[in-house]
């Protein structure tokens, strides 16, 4: 298969952390007789040190033509960066909500799986970590308060911001689709989130996903509140399958899911649109405090990867393969800084990505 891959390295340790997807990549076109080309692209801060802005017409378009986007992170430190001198609308975050929406990418999945490995490094207590969780977090990403009207004016002598937060059935009824789509392919349980305690967008958003789920009699829906959601995560996280949410509920569920698998480092995730094409990039952060240093850690970049075989290109085979290989780099292990503990095999950034490559060698020899 011949597939043409937009790659955006982006800033802080996303160059580092992309080169080991890149080096996976082309280990398994090897294996697996494919052939990948990929086209560097600017976004965020190394954009706006080279073009002024954070995502060019340019840049969008040859996004459009790629077969699928992998990117690494942007951004750098609030405090010190001179990218966050410039207005909001032109530092390096309203790049990727440009491209979020220039794409369409509407449906953001972010895994959240506690690795039988990495157990001692979750921070929930034993009895609940015992039990382990593997979770799908949908999050809808180009609507809400991300994207509604926004203002800051002086009223009557004083400052009031102002952000909008719109939702109409149709952009509910894509999302909710996705999700029960996926879990259908997962244990059949679909948790909705919303505030319809308080909010109107969310009690619109409870009845389309309840109009949805009709068509999916095999999954169980439930509606959860989110404040609740967030004291479930931690509480018992087991509970969770698929959890559809809107966009702000998302963005700060997706953190607070990811903290307790252990590490941000470890989490992959896909924006989709209504084609195959898609946008696939590590849940964490730039790191700029240790970017350069070679020990950031790769594997979300790498399984990010693996989510753009799958879902991009429908190779199950090489995407299982490339789960496989970071399970066992694990397994013998191999660990980077963040996930370090006593008796672990401590490696950088690019010991990582080679060790995955080579189990996926052996394995596919086998
Ligand atoms: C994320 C990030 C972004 C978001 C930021 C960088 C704008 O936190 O992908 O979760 O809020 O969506
Ligand atoms: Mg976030």
């Amino acid at each position: 298969m011949e597939m043409k891959i937009g790659v955006i390295k982006g800033d802080g340790i996303g160059p580092e952390i992309v080169d080991e997807a890149l080096k996976v990549l082309d280990r398994i076109a090897a294996v697996y007789g494919h052939s990948f080309s990929y086209t560097q692209l600017l976004m965020g801060g190394a954009s706006i040190d080279v073009n002024g802005v954070p995502l060019t017409e340019e840049t969008l378009e040859e996004a459009k033509r790629s077969d699928a986007v992998l990117m690494g992170s942007i951004g750098g430190d609030a405090k010190t960066s001179p990218w966050y001198q410039l207005e909001p609308s032109k530092r390096p975050e309203a790049g990727l909500l440009q491209l979020r929406k220039g794409l369409n990418l509407f449906a953001n999945l972010r895994p959240a799986v506690l690795y039988e490995e990495l157990k001692g490094a979750c921070p929930l207590k034993e009895e609940i970590a015992d039990k382990g969780f593997d979770m799908m977090i949908m999050r809808e990403l180009t609507g809400g308060l991300y994207f509604g009207k926004r203002s800051t004016e002086k009223v009557d002598g004083v400052l009031v911001a102002k952000d909008e937060l719109t939702y109409s059935e149709e952009e509910i009824r894509r999302i909710a689709k996705r999700g029960f789509d996926i879990a259908m392919k997962r244990r059949r349980k679909v948790t909705s989130v919303d505030k319809a305690n308080v909010l109107d967008s969310s009690r619109l958003w409870r009845k389309v996903v309840e109009e949805v789920a009709a068509d999916y009699p095999e999954v169980t829906l439930e509606h959860m509140l989110v404040d609740n959601c967030a004291m479930q995560l931690v509480k018992d996280p087991a509970q969770f399958d698929v959890i559809l949410t809107e966009n702000m509920f998302g963005d700060i569920l997706s953190d607070e899911a990811s903290m307790v698998t252990g590490s941000i480092g470890m989490l992959s995730s896909a924006s989709l649109n209504d084609t195959k094409f898609g946008l696939y990039e590590p849940s964490g952060g730039s790191a700029p405090d240790i970017a350069g240093k070679g020990i950031a850690n790769p594997i979300a970049t790498i399984l990010s990867a693996a989510m753009m075989l799958r879902y991009s290109f429908d190779l199950d085979t090489e995407a299982d393969a490339i789960e496989r290989a970071v399970s066992l780099a694990l397994k013998d292990g191999y660990r980077t800084a963040d996930i370090m503990s006593e008796g672990k095999t401590q490696v950088g950034t690019k010991e990582m990505g080679s060790r995955i490559c080579e189990y996926i060698n052996s394995e596919s020899e086998e």
